[in-house]
């Protein structure tokens, strides 16, 4: 059976839970990675292509006979990547693309760099004449294992801010969403909010991990200047900025709305943080 259905960003985490899915379903998958060894298992009525969003020719190769798209891109510094897919899946007669997007591009107040880079990604998608879907999570509940190593080192969490909610969501559920998006009809020209089941704060998560872990676990807040400080360090002063201005978003509650799209969409609950937290356990082992 030919692939019909291209999971791009697959290695990564909702790309990743979204091609697990679909192989799992026997759906025919081709998932795409610039490195073959990181992609997941693509079933046996899939396949594994390799190629880079900077490559226009791979991606056209790699959207060949392909009839629905995850379209997932990483980086808000490079916007030639979204423009290149989008080129790519027109000049390939693609016929439905599912965009991994964030619920700020539906935020007036929400300007910062990440964000910008995701509306205009979103308008590329709505003006190229292929049937869409958007898909807009709030904060992943994965990014709490960048406290994996402060929890095994030294039981600590150290993060900012502490005591602001966000109604953060399981990439697991972002991803039972996109099967539905990509495998379904009904779902053209929607764009979904996806949130947890309650909004959390940092605190609260880590009083869950210390649960869930079975030990104790401090939490110490860090000053806002010096995570954003870390963040330039590792990703530029744009993205750092950015990422800083959500979280003051969040400290203002600007993202503490808990959405019902998702338990809509999935038939049951949202995940909690806890339900995570299990499912993740190991990772935040020694
Ligand atoms: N984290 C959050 O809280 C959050 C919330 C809302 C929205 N989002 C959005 O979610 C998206 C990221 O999703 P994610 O966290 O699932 O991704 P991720 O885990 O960061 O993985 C990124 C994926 O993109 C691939 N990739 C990166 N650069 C590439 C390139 N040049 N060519 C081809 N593939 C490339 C990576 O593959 P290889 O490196 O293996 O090639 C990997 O599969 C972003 O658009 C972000 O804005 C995130």
């Amino acid at each position: 059976m030919s692939a019909r259905i291209l999971v791009t960003g697959a290695s990564g985490t909702v790309g990743g839970a979204t091609a697990r899915l679909l192989a799992a379903g026997g759906h025919p998958v081709r998932l795409l990675g610039r490195d073959a060894a990181r992609l997941p298992d693509p079933g046996p009525n899939g396949e594994l292509v390799t190629g880079d969003f900077a490559d226009p020719a791979a991606l056209r190769a790699a959207m060949s006979g392909i009839e629905a798209v995850l379209v997932v891109t990483a980086d808000p510094r490079l916007p030639g990547h979204d423009a290149n897919v989008v080129r790519a899946a027109q000049e390939a007669g693609v016929g439905r693309l599912v965009k991994l997007s964030a619920l700020a591009v539906a935020e007036p107040g929400a300007q910062d760099f990440i964000t910008r880079w995701q509306r205009e990604a979103e308008e590329r998608i709505r003006a190229c004449g292929i049937a869409w879907t958007m898909l807009r999570p709030r904060a992943f509940m994965s990014n709490t294992l960048a406290w994996a190593e402060g929890i095994r080192t030294s039981g600590t969490v150290r993060a900012w801010p502490a005591d602001a909610r966000a109604a953060c969501v399981d990439p697991y559920d972002i991803a039972c969403v996109a099967v539905r998006a990509l495998t379904e009809p009904g779902h053209t020209g929607r764009a979904y909010a996806l949130t947890g089941p309650a909004a959390v704060t940092a605190r609260e998560q880590t009083e869950v991990l210390a649960r869930v872990l079975g030990r104790p676990l401090a939490f110490e807040e860090l000053d806002a200047d010096r995570v954003r400080r870390a963040a330039e360090v590792r990703y530029g002063a744009e993205v750092a900025r950015a990422l800083q201005e959500s979280a003051e978003r969040r400290v203002q509650g600007g993202t503490s709305r808990v959405e019902p799209e998702a338990a809509r969409l999935l038939g049951r609950p949202a995940r909690t943080y806890e339900q995570w937290a299990r499912e993740n356990a190991a990772l935040f082992a020694g």
